[in-house]
């Protein structure tokens, strides 16, 4: 058969199902490590399972074989599922929901989890990531129901990354009407566990209607660009306790109070403090948009648009600029983009 170059072009549009302004590549941390890129189930000798029931669900995900999960309908889980290494976990259509436990990532490497809901679980996270290297969260769904009354402590975090955990790339994620989005490093005496590891890449999520930790980090580096916060009602980027973020690009609307502190100050709206004040940490550091040098060669302006959204740098620190190419969004674009393109359903 004869192609024709147009036949070509339209076979290429027909491949990418990303809306406009949208790039559903692996960027970031989880591609760009010393480990190699995460590949999930994908590889040499994958097979492909479709599970529609819990025991399927739990049967599938277990072990170290390369496998991609089709993951179809609703499932009520009342224990974590533990996600084995090499594994891919893809709602299928619009997406697959989890309900009654979240899922757990523990001693484990090279794992992709798409296009699930993840609703109301209480007293535990929607996913934990602990002791794990190469995990990609993308194009999922996370939330409470409604904005927790009762306080932080009814549900736990959406994502939380911890234990020496790195190489995580957290991206167009629909994160809505929960108090503690994504803490990295869950607790100030792990020091020498931590320190060194956490790089975790935030791009293109979308958080609406949340409480605090827009992430959260303790003793890591996390690369935060493209982000839309809409009503991030208390703290959105907290950086403590030595971490290091670099933010750049992101658009902080509505209700927001502080979008960005590095100032060691844990407030009591995060957590129940031992004090009336806060508890206090460490300050970690910030920088915003790359270094001038790297400006230069941007095309797309790096800064963030903040909006009426409180700003607290302590300390800049020397997390200047990503070690790997990135697709920036045009600040003005952000909302557009991110809207159109996180969340459940674009696969
Ligand atoms: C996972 O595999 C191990 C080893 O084969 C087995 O002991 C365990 O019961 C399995 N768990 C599930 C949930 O299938
Ligand atoms: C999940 O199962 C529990 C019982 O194990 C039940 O109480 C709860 O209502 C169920 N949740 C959903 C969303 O079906
Ligand atoms: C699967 O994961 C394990 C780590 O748990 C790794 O050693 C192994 O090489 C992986 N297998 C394949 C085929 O990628
Ligand atoms: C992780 O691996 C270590 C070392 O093998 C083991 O001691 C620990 O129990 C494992 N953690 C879990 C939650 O299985
Ligand atoms: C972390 O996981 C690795 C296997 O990937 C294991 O060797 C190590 O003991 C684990 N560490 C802890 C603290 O569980
Ligand atoms: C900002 O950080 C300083 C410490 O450097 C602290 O004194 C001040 O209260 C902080 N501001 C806010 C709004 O938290
Ligand atoms: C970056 O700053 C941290 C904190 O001060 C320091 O521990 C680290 O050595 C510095 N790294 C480089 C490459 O300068």
């Amino acid at each position: 058969m004869k192609l024709s170059i147009l036949s070509l072009f339209t076979f290429a549009l027909a491949a990418s199902a990303a809306p406009a302004g949208c790039d559903f590549e692996l960027e970031g941390f989880a591609k760009d490590n010393p480990l190699g890129p995460t590949t999930g189930g994908a590889g040499k000798g994958s097979k492909t399972v479709t599970v529609t029931t819990v025991p399927e669900f739990l049967a599938a995900i277990n072990g170290t074989t390369p496998t991609i999960i089709k993951v179809k309908g609703t499932f009520n889980f009342t224990a974590r599922p533990r996600i084995g290494s090499n594994k891919s976990v893809i709602g299928s259509g619009k997406g697959a929901w989890i309900t009654g436990a979240g899922l757990t990532i523990v001693n484990a490497t090279n794992v992709i989890v798409q296009n699930l809901g993840i609703r109301g679980i209480k007293d535990n996270d929607g996913i934990t990531i602990q002791n794990s290297t190469r995990v990609w969260i993308d194009h999922n769904e996370f939330t409470s129901g409604n904005f927790p009354a009762s306080g932080p402590d009814e549900y736990d975090g959406q994502v939380d990354i911890i234990r020496g955990s790195d190489w995580v790339t957290v991206s167009w994620n629909y994160f809505h009407d929960h108090w503690k989005s994504s803490l990295i490093g869950n607790n100030p005496t792990f020091r020498a566990i931590d320190f060194g590891h956490l790089h975790v890449t935030y791009h293109h999520n979308h958080w609406k209607n949340e409480g605090t930790r827009g992430p959260a980090g303790r003793f890591g580096h996390q690369h935060i660009y493209s982000n839309l916060y809409e009503d991030f009602l208390y703290q959105a980027i907290h950086s403590r306790s030595d971490n290091q973020v670099l933010v750049e690009g992101n658009v902080f609307t509505g209700k927001t109070r502080e979008a960005l502190s590095t100032y060691g100050l844990v407030i009591p709206e995060d957590s129940p403090n031992t004090g009336p004040a806060g508890d206090y940490e460490l300050d970690g550091f910030a920088n915003l948009g790359a270094s001038k040098f790297f400006q230069a060669m941007l095309t797309t302006n790096p800064e963030n648009d903040f909006g009426k959204a409180g700003v607290n740098i302590t300390q800049v620190g020397n997390f200047t600029r990503a070690p790997y190419r990135f697709q920036l969004t045009p600040l003005k674009q952000v909302a557009k983009v991110v809207k159109s393109g996180a969340g459940l359903g674009q696969l």
